[in-house]
């Protein structure tokens, strides 16, 4: 495998050392067919619960960089802010981890035995992690997975991401006319893939912002008035919302609030369109391609490929005879949600408790992580998702910041995690 991007051929071996001087045993770079996987572990006692530390060193592209204020892959810290590629997605919050076993270690107070996985191929699917759960079930065997890799509601009101939406991503290319054509000796009689294109996905949705691919709901599991009642209690600001995008109005399917619209809705969003002409300057071409990529966040009881499969069969009828049309899915991953009834979570709630003041909202998340199901069906394990990031990270964009307030929070938070997993336990 080639390692283009920024650095990483350099971070599976720094956690792995960052992690032997902070105290762990048996660490190890675990070669995958792709970007390694980092272990490390320390067992202090077998009958204490076991925890297992999963987070990822790889990171999104930083492009466009031209929109950074200082390089991505340089982190400076301005206004209490980190600023760099990945500073709360996820290396700042999976670097707390470290930092707080090694404090854990230092005041010889550590509470629970600790098993730390950290991946570099979150980003683009972790296609290396299923084999690698499959061939070590027994050395990753823990009780519970705890994840920092979501964020709070804000930095006064603590929140624990109870559920996360699935993922459909799929790259669709129609085609026209065997090679670009002249606009002016064929323009109107030949169908133009980019408006043919343009009109296939204006379709997808319809007058109310629902998605219009056949049994696109089906499956999916309806919340209770009760539970959506609780979930528009907790503190957020519509208009500071608005103010934060510039825009001068939200959108979205009809119904349905916007924290609803972001956790409990699936939706379908064209990621990148191309195709054309796109330089300087005219050029008079009818094209004979166009692209689009797809994403279409899924939520239980929605199956990724059982959508993927959807979208291809209603893709393809949307097509006229003039076009030809191509779907090609890219990875995908199954929604989660994680129970609150569990010691676990107990523990989590505690903890933020003590470290906030304020007792955690438990709230579902918009984003994904599919190895979040996958612990469940290979390891038979739950995952506590105590993040510590903000919506205002700019994760995947132009100057990712996380705040040290929410570092120093998290480093505070995850030993109290531990205190409380162990007390609850023993009971
Ligand atoms: N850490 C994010 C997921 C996330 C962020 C969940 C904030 C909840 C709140 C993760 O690194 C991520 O970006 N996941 C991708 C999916 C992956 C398959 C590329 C996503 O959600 O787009
Ligand atoms: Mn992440
Ligand atoms: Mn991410």
């Amino acid at each position: 495998m080639i390692l283009t991007v920024h650095g990483l051929w350099k971070l599976p071996a720094t956690v792995k050392e960052r992690l032997a001087e902070a105290g762990a045993d048996k660490t190890e770079i675990c070669e995958t067919g792709g970007y390694p996987i980092v272990y490390g572990e320390k067992i202090i006692d077998p009958a204490l619960p076991t925890v297992l530390v999963y987070g990822h060193y790889d990171v999104q592209p930083a492009d466009p960089i031209e929109l950074w204020h200082s390089p991505p892959f340089e982190p400076v810290i301005k206004d209490g802010l980190v600023i760099a590629r990945g500073a709360a997605d996820d290396k700042g919050q999976m670097y707390m981890h470290v930092k707080a076993f090694e404090a854990m270690m230092q005041t010889d107070s550590l509470a629970c035995n600790v098993k730390f996985m950290i991946e570099g191929e979150e980003e683009t699917g972790s296609d290396s992690l299923g084999p690698f759960l499959e061939n070590n079930k027994e050395k990753l065997a823990a009780d519970v997975v705890l994840v920092s890799d979501t964020a709070m509601l804000s930095n006064d009101t603590p929140s624990l991401t109870v559920g996360l939406r699935g993922l459909s991503y799929v790259e669709v290319e129609v085609t026209g006319p065997d090679r670009d054509l002249h606009s002016g000796i064929y323009g109107g009689a030949v169908a133009n893939p980019i408006n043919i294109l343009a009109q296939m996905i204006t379709s997808l949705t319809d007058e109310d912002n629902r998605i219009t691919v056949d049994g696109f709901y089906d499956n999916v599991a309806e919340v209770s008035d009760t539970e959506r009642k609780a979930m528009n209690e907790a503190p957020f600001d519509l208009e500071e919302y608005k103010r934060d995008l510039d825009i001068a109005d939200v959108h979205g399917e009809k119904g349905y609030t916007t924290l609803e619209r972001t956790s409990i809705r699936p939706t379908l969003d064209v990621n990148g369109i191309w195709g054309g002409y796109t330089q300087p300057g005219a050029k008079t071409v009818l094209p004979s391609k166009a692209y689009a990529k797809i994403s279409m966040r899924l939520v239980p009881n929605q199956s990724s490929d059982e959508i993927t499969e959807k979208f291809k069969k209603h893709f393809r009828g949307l097509a006229p005879d003039c076009v030809k049309v191509k779907v090609t899915p890219h990875h995908g991953g199954e929604p989660a949600v994680t129970p609150i009834d569990s010691t676990a979570f107990q523990a989590a709630s505690q903890a933020m408790e003590e470290a906030f003041g304020k007792k955690p909202i438990p709230m579902r998340g918009g984003g994904s992580i599919p190895i979040v199901s996958l612990f469940e069906k290979t390891l038979g394990l739950k995952t506590i998702l105590m993040g510590f990031g903000l919506d205002s990270n700019k994760i995947h964009s132009p100057n990712e910041n996380y705040g040290l307030f929410n570092y120093y929070k998290g480093i505070e938070t995850i030993p109290l995690f531990f205190k409380h997993l162990a007390a609850l336990s023993e009971k």
